[in-house]
């Protein structure tokens, strides 16, 4: 492997021996996260259509000052950062877009570009990586508004009311959850720098969270993707309630 590796980087950047399509695992990456980035874009700078009754947008929430009194443009201009952070952050993206886009390295045994000093997340801007804990704990309060607005879709007019919308907000917060309970600074934080749980104040429970966060944690890749094509479709259901395109069926 490791002559293949220095005979591909030898060769410049692309070089390797692969023989399998690899490109073909970037390809979607770079397509699916490129739309979303665009679509999500457009929905944060829009500044409309993101409530219809007890409906909030995902993109919008919490909701700051939609009267416009001090802040004259859209509301999700002033939270967007948040939710950013964390999937800009995150563990696993970082490897999907470091390859998908920057082609650093495009994939496993792949050459990359030649006459750079690899410093990789060592120095400005990639060392702001690090922030991933402190987005970690902003994601888990915005999963708070989340869950209440979740919440409050069972409601219309004072009474209980489930609608197609109501189970789009509630699947999607709890896809987001699996995502933010599947973190590996999480798992880090329940038991990441233990070398002993029946050594150390809560013990057997911080042993019981830590493997119950294993197990999420397994299937990270699977909750940051399905999470990502949640928040983008709770936002365009709520989007196209309020701008008149569709109804919501109520379904009890
Ligand atoms: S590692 Fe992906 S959200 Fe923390």
């Amino acid at each position: 492997m490791a002559d293949a590796g220095t005979s591909a980087r030898e060769n410049g950047f692309g070089a390797t021996l692969r023989r399998d399509p690899w490109w073909l695992e970037i390809l979607p990456v770079a397509v699916v996260l490129g739309l979303f980035g665009i679509y999500a874009t457009l929905r944060a700078f829009e500044g409309a259509y993101y409530e219809w009754g007890p409906y909030l947008s995902p993109f919008y929430s919490p909701l700051i000052d939609p009267q416009h009194h001090w802040w004259r443009f859209s509301p999700a201009l002033l939270i967007l950062g948040g939710p950013l952070s964390f999937r800009i952050t995150c563990y696993y993206y970082r490897k999907a877009y470091y390859r998908a886009f920057f082609l650093d390295p495009a994939a496993c045994a792949v050459a990359e570009r030649k006459g750079r000093r690899y410093r990789g997340e060592t120095a400005f801007p990639f060392i702001l990586q690090n922030v991933h804990r402190y987005s970690l704990y902003i994601a888990i309060v915005f999963l708070g508004f989340l869950w209440y607005d979740a919440v409050r879709a069972f409601s219309y007019e004072g009474h209980f009311r489930i609608g197609v919308g109501s189970l789009v907000l509630l699947v999607n917060v709890v896809l987001l959850s699996t995502y933010a309970l599947s973190c590996h600074s999480l798992r880090h934080l329940a038991g990441g720098r233990l070398d002993c749980f029946s050594c150390v104040s809560f013990g057997r429970a911080r042993f019981s969270a830590w493997r119950g966060l294993t197990a999420l944690n397994e299937r990270h890749m699977l909750f940051a993707w399905l999470s990502l094509f949640s928040v983008g479709l709770a936002d365009l259901y709520v989007r196209a309630l309020a701008c008149g395109a569709i109804r919501d069926v109520t379904l009890l």
